[in-house]
């Protein structure tokens, strides 16, 4: 799915998204993710500097969500993640990263493909489902 353009204007310009993930047994778990873009095929990579429960979540469970915001405009991004340590998705996540800071670890990239989006204001629109 490639995203709107008011959504990827978001999605690429904010700094900050709050990322979600959930365990095996169902415990749901939130972080910060500012290593981030969107790959031209729709897919969005995260890279894993930093991660602990996220990863353990990924591998267990690959439903996730991304909350991503710019003041009252805000959109809930579902979609399903898979997790790299080699090949060319992950070299190509690898540079990304290095090229913004040699100090990041880059140990992994995730991969996410998107399969829904919501609105996530306040007001009429809350909570409908926007692609
Ligand atoms: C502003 C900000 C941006 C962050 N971006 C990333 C990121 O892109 N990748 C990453 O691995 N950790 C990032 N972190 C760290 C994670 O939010 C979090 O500390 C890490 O995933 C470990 O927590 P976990 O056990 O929930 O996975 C960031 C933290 C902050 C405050």
């Amino acid at each position: 799915m490639i995203l709107k353009k008011e959504i990827l204007d978001i999605f690429k310009n904010e700094m900050c998204h709050q990322f979600a993930t959930v365990s095996q047994d169902g415990i749901p778990n939130i972080c910060n993710v500012g290593a981030k873009y969107i790959r031209d095929d729709g897919k969005i990579v995260v890279i894993d500097n930093f991660m602990n429960k996220t990863l353990a979540n990924i591998k267990e469970n690959p439903e996730v969500a991304m909350l991503i915001r710019r003041e009252k405009e805000s959109y809930q991004i579902k979609g399903s993640a898979i997790y790299l340590t080699k090949g060319k998705e992950f070299d190509e996540a690898y540079k990304w990263m290095k090229n913004i800071g040699e100090k990041y670890p880059a140990k992994g990239a995730i991969i996410i493909t998107v399969h829904s989006v919501y609105n996530s204001v306040a007001g009429s629109n809350a909570g409908n489902k926007v692609q």
